[in-house]
């Protein structure tokens, strides 16, 4: 902690990444500890587009425990951030010069149904920051926030080991390969039009947990060798088996959501378009050049490399035409405009459906956790409270 800062106030900020799974995590064996079924691997996402930014001050004049999220207040006592504060209360007890009392302070971005940014993880990361803890377990009290969110603890792609001990100590995250390893890799998120808010994924594996026979025959006998083989072809940088292997998961995922009673539906009209259109161009070329991934509703994830990446969005913008232009519709890493050719367009023969997609983020891979320098992107003022 700054030295000045001893007496009265402590404030640190970090911003964290986004994961995106290409062998999915669905299903716990240990609600309370929340310990998965299966091993999990995620590329992690450049914060350029997508992060979540966090502020926790410290101080013995602030009267009680608070916390803030996108500006409103949130309930202290939520029990998954009870155990994330928990373990935070013995890293204050060790630390001898701050044990007074913190706020806290999250804002998304961006922070519209975006179900996949797990905030009190980087919670937890600020306040082992603020702490100067370097805890090798600090995995494992990330996971306690939200399962999937332990794997944004590290850059690249990272993998989530299911562990096999009870108390959960050895199901933890850990770098597969760093960020830079696969630069040509590219991600495309397309937000698409949705009417109603689907099932959380908690309470959803939850159902799956109790009731889909093809959740533990996908724990037991997929997934093992799956890990295996997508750790394989990530480290031979092998497109095509990459993407087929990320699409063959999340059919499997989302065939256990069908499997789990009563059924959970995730995709929707626009995301089975979005699956068809992928694969038409696919089958185009010959070849796996896009792979499309979906989690727990229907934004459709694409991966791909730099070279297709131009005209698979021309495509995208052909088959589903924007409401709006520019900019609007396109955030993140510029793509040269290239004209489709009329033939490709013929063969992949589907009728375009008009603002389909409200926008697409392009994005690549990237770090983990952040630790911001410049105070004046603090998002508390030197009361503790929201500036
Ligand atoms: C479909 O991490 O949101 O995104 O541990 O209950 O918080 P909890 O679940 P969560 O599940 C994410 C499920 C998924 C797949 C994945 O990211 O691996």
């Amino acid at each position: 902690m700054p030295e000045n800062d001893k007496q009265s106030l402590s404030m640190v900020t970090c911003t964290a990444p986004v994961n995106i799974a290409v062998i999915k995590y669905w299903g716990k064996r240990d609600e309370d500890l929340i310990l998965p079924m299966n091993s999990s691997l995620s590329l992690t996402l450049h914060q350029d587009q997508l992060k979540t930014t966090t502020t926790v001050a410290c101080s013995r004049n602030f009267q009680q425990d608070r916390i803030w999220l996108n500006g409103k207040e949130e309930d202290i006592s939520n029990p998954r951030l009870q155990s994330c504060l928990q373990e935070s209360i013995l890293w204050r007890l060790n630390d001898f010069d701050c044990n007074g009392t913190c706020t806290s302070m999250t804002s998304c971005s961006p922070n519209d149904d975006d179900d996949d940014v797990k905030i009190w993880f980087v919670l937890v990361y600020t306040l082992s920051q603020l702490f100067g803890v370097e805890s090798e377990q600090l995995s494992a009290v990330a996971r306690q926030g939200s399962g999937s969110a332990c794997r944004s603890l590290y850059g690249g792609f990272v993998q989530w080991k299911l562990g096999e001990q009870l108390d959960g100590k050895d199901s933890l995250a850990e770098q597969v390969e760093s960020e830079s390893y696969w630069p040509e890799l590219r991600v495309l998120t397309l937000v698409v039009s949705a009417e109603q808010k689907s099932v959380g994924s908690t309470s959803g594996m939850h159902t799956s947990v109790e009731t889909s026979q093809l959740l533990k025959y996908r724990a037991d006998v997929v997934v093992p060798s799956r890990m295996e083989e997508m750790i394989r072809v990530i480290r031979e940088r092998d497109f095509p088996a990459f993407g087929e292997l990320t699409m063959k998961d999340s059919n499997q995922f989302h065939a256990i959501c069908l499997d789990t009673y009563p059924p959970i539906f995730y995709l929707n009209n626009m995301s089975h378009r979005i699956i068809s259109l992928v694969h038409r161009y696919n089958q185009y070329y010959g070849e796996t050049r896009v792979a499309y991934t979906f989690d727990a509703g229907p934004n459709a994830v694409i991966y791909t490399l730099q070279d297709h990446l131009s005209e698979f969005v021309q495509v995208v913008r052909h088959f589903f035409p924007p409401e709006v232009s520019g900019e609007e519709f396109f955030k993140g890493l510029p793509v040269c405009s290239a004209d489709l050719s009329e033939e490709l367009k013929k063969d992949i023969n589907m009728e375009p459906t008009p603002k389909g997609i409200r926008y697409i983020i392009s994005t690549k891979a990237g770090p983990g956790p952040c630790v911001v320098k410049d105070p004046n992107h603090h998002l508390l003022g030197a009361d503790g409270l929201p500036k």
